[in-house]
């Protein structure tokens, strides 16, 4: 008998419909009659979310890139606490979208930090709790930004130039090589309900073999 859920994480570039695709997912496990949570970072709870709106607000334009990692941290880790580790201990499976390797991504790789020195701020906050599955939504930066040119709300992230956003996707190559064994590549430029179908698919299968 299982004693604990499942962790997935949803990662990808921005524009790559992370948000729409882990959503939908979530909702149809719950349809097949798997207990589900989705929940999102940055926040997913009243203290982290406070801390979104610090880091995402766009007149925080002077935010030095090290304070930035530490509050990412700080909200993953009272998010962590708060709702995720409880719902996994309810054996539900936990839909994050974005978590730890959206730091190494953008705070170590884009920013200049280094992947290292985050991870090691991250491994303090996270206690070991890696995700089990994350999906990796491949696009372009380009057809990213491309995607979010016509939103109405961009946060101080979205207004990063496209170089920045090329680092992110050029990050993210460099954590898919790092943890190998729990991440898988899905294509993103396809229709939607293709990609909720092959991430399904996986999670499922994924839940049976725990
Ligand atoms: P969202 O657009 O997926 O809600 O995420 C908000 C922004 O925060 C997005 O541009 C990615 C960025 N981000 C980081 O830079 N580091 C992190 O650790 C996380 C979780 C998000």
């Amino acid at each position: 008998m299982r004693n604990k859920g499942l962790f997935i994480t949803f990662e990808g570039p921005d524009g790559s419909g992370k948000t729409t695709i882990s959503k939908l997912v979530a909702e149809r496990l719950e349809q097949c009659g798997y207990a589900s949570l989705y929940t999102r970072e940055p926040g997913g709870n009243r203290i982290s979310e406070s801390i979104r709106d610090i880091i995402l607000d766009v007149d925080n334009v002077n935010m030095d890139i090290r304070t930035e990692a530490l509050l990412y941290a700080a909200s993953r880790r009272q998010h962590l606490q708060e709702k995720i580790v409880p719902a996994l201990l309810e054996n539900k499976i936990v839909i994050c979208d974005r978590f730890i390797d959206s730091s190494l991504a953008y705070q170590g790789y884009a920013r200049d930090i280094g992947i290292e020195d985050v991870l090691k701020i991250n491994e303090f906050a996270i206690e070991g709790h890696y995700p089990d599955i994350t999906l990796f939504l491949d696009i372009s930066a380009e057809e990213g930004l491309a995607r979010i040119e016509g939103r109405d709300h961009k946060d101080r992230l979205d207004l990063e130039s496209l170089d920045f956003h090329q680092r992110v996707y050029d990050g993210y190559q460099m954590v898919l090589k790092q943890f190998k064994e729990r991440m898988v590549v899905i294509d993103a430029e396809r229709a939607i309900d293709d990609i909720v179908n092959e991430a399904v698919e996986i999670i499922i299968k994924g839940f049976k073999n725990e």
